[in-house]
């Protein structure tokens, strides 16, 4: 029983930084990263990630409704800087755990700067 799981490894727990890390990747990073949208706060690495916590910045820990992050995710597509932009959308699963994740206080992870890279199929810009 146990073999047959070897596979699959446990998902990261709610709320963490591991498990918000991958939905960046695949729907934020193509374009929030370092190169393209340089004039933007960039989602490339956690130090930067740090420095869109605080009131007025993209990320009020504890507080998703009160996050930019979270109220792009949740807004209608036809509103206005919806994201990601038009062309893809982000699962209900995903809006949920970048939800956790600023609930239980955006923590990132202590040490060197974790790098995030986007995966998955390139999202058409706007
Ligand atoms: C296809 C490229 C693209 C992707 C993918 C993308 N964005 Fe954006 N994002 C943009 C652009 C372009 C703007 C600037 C929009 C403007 O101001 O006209 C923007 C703006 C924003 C803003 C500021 C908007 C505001 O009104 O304050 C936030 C926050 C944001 N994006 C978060 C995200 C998040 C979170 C994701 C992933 C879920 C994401 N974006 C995915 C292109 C993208």
């Amino acid at each position: 029983m146990l073999a047959s799981c070897s596979l699959t490894r446990p998902a990261p727990p709610s709320g963490s930084f591991a498990s918000v890390r991958p939905v960046l990747e695949k729907n934020c990073l193509h374009c929030h990263g370092a190169t393209k949208l340089a004039h933007m706060p960039s989602l490339a690495d956690t130090a930067e990630i740090a420095k869109l916590k605080g009131p007025g910045k993209w990320i009020m820990p504890g507080q998703p409704e009160n996050s930019r992050i979270y109220q792009v995710v949740t807004a209608a597509d036809t509103t206005p800087n919806a994201m990601p932009p038009t062309g893809h959308a982000i699962s209900s699963a995903e809006v949920e755990t970048i939800r956790a994740w600023i609930k239980a206080g955006a923590e990132l992870p202590t040490g060197a700067p974790v790098v995030l890279a986007p995966f998955g199929e390139a999202i058409r810009s706007r």
